[in-house]
């Protein structure tokens, strides 16, 4: 008999098959008993009639524990009325690992007790169908770079500079030395860039946060790639199409998991149309004045601000050229405005936030040098880095995607924590 799984079902209807799992859930009435199974794959019902299988098959059934893990067998047979489309009618039932009290229960659980269960709540259906999304996402990532010829470098985790800025590092005692949890690869990856023209880096990244948003992550995966001979134009041509693909990936591959998040696939297709909109700095400062929000030219956006101006568009948009001063010292100036940076952020429709923050590189190697101690940062620390500077600069550009805000966003999906196995935040190490 073939071992199968769930999802793959639509095969093997009328078929007798094997499947290994769990039990999630179960109902049953005097005849008829429903088992709600998942394999990892996908999450489907059971079906358990007593007059088929008998009364002792039928009574180990209905005293199934949830999440007891199970060797099924039966037959594979269309279910009309579940989206899914495929059950399973149940003739075997062979218990592998009994479960008692298991305290995740159907009903409904705070954030904090599921937090606290975090390593159980990743069985939950939704859960497992953002974790499958996120899983897509990383695969297109990864096809989509090395189908354009990037080459895939890997920066280092433990660093001695701090690359976005000094206030969310998260400093850790190196043997004798300073050291900190990496912010970002770029600055690694623009030394890549050197050496293999495109490359991206694809890790963890960390960032001190003490803020409780439900867009940030104290640990989260970046995607960073970086071109050399790139200019902001270009990279924004790039990004676009990239956010694209990956969006577009989402609805090619993972139909399952769409209709278990009930995400609306019109929605997201308008996200893969191209070209992006774009607005500058000064254009949203204007828009959002007029529309009565107190801000200043001059002041970083905050959420609010930000989701007025993705409201104003049915994709996501670029905001491009950012005022200098609240901008990192790796920016390079505007060629005619000394006030402004050539740099872009991307924000997500439906007030998901910045999923994308770039730029072009300062190239030049007094500039740069300038710049990082007028940022109260150690030159000695950044020699390296201004070596690219040294030997053979030239433009390059490169930009970051959150993996968990794009996760967030083209789920649906309310809060960031729920778009990572195990989200580490402000008071969250466990588990
Ligand atoms: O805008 P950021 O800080 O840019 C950089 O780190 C650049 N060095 C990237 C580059 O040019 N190579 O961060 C990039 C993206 C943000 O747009 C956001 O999606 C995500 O990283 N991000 C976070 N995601 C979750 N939690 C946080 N605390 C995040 N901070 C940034
Ligand atoms: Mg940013």
């Amino acid at each position: 008999m073939e071992q199968i799984s769930i999802i793959d079902s639509k095969h093997y209807v009328d078929q007798e098959v094997q499947i290994k799992g769990w039990v999630a859930n179960k109902r049953s009435s005097g005849k008829i008993a429903f088992l709600e199974l998942r394999d990892g794959s996908a999450f489907f019902q059971g079906v358990v009639l007593k007059n088929e299988v008998g009364d002792e098959l039928f009574d180990q059934a209905i005293h199934l524990n949830q999440e007891t893990s199970v060797v099924i067998t039966g037959t594979i047979q269309e279910d009309t009325r579940s989206k899914f489309g495929y059950e399973i009618h149940v003739t075997g039932i062979e218990v592998l690992g009994t479960s008692e009290d298991y305290p995740i229960t159907p009903k409904e659980h705070g954030t904090d007790f599921l937090m606290d269960h975090r390593h159980l709540w990743l069985r939950s259906s939704k859960q497992h169908a953002i974790m499958l999304v996120r899983n897509e996402l990383i695969r297109a990532t990864y096809e989509f770079f090395n189908d354009k010829g990037f080459v895939n470098i890997d920066s280092p985790i433990l660093t001695a500079v701090a690359g976005e800025n000094t206030t969310d590092l998260f400093h850790i005692d190196y043997f004798d030395e300073d050291a900190y949890l990496a912010q970002t690869g770029q600055l690694h990856a623009e030394a890549g860039a050197m050496a293999f023209g495109n490359v991206f880096t694809f890790g963890p990244t960390f960032r001190a946060e003490k803020s409780k948003t439900r867009r940030h992550l104290t640990e989260f995966w970046m995607v960073e790639p970086e071109m050399a001979f790139v200019h902001q134009e270009e990279s924004l041509k790039i990004q676009e199409e990239y956010v694209s693909y990956l969006v577009q990936s989402v609805l090619d591959h993972c139909d399952y998991a769409l209709d278990v998040l009930d995400r609306d696939r019109e929605t997201l297709e308008k996200y893969t149309k191209l070209p992006y909109p774009r607005i500058s700095y000064d254009e949203a400062v204007e828009l959002l004045q007029k529309n009565d929000f107190d801000v200043e030219w001059g002041v970083d956006f905050g959420s609010p601000e930000e989701t007025f101006i993705a409201n104003q568009y049915e994709q996501p948009v670029f905001i491009v050229n950012y005022p200098k001063e609240i901008k990192p010292f790796y920016m390079p100036t505007h060629p005619e405005r000394e006030d402004i940076v050539l740099c872009a952020d991307l924000i997500a429709p439906e007030g998901y936030g910045e999923i994308i923050g770039g730029s072009e590189r300062e190239s030049d190697y007094e500039t740069l040098r300038q710049n990082i101690i007028d940022f109260g940062l150690d030159v000695k620390d950044y020699e390296w880095y201004l070596d690219l500077r040294r030997y053979g600069s030239v433009s390059t550009s490169g930009f970051g995607l959150g993996l968990e805000r794009a996760v967030t966003w083209i789920t649906g999906t309310k809060h960031i924590r729920e778009s990572i196995p195990f989200p580490r935040l402000l008071n969250r190490l466990t588990p």
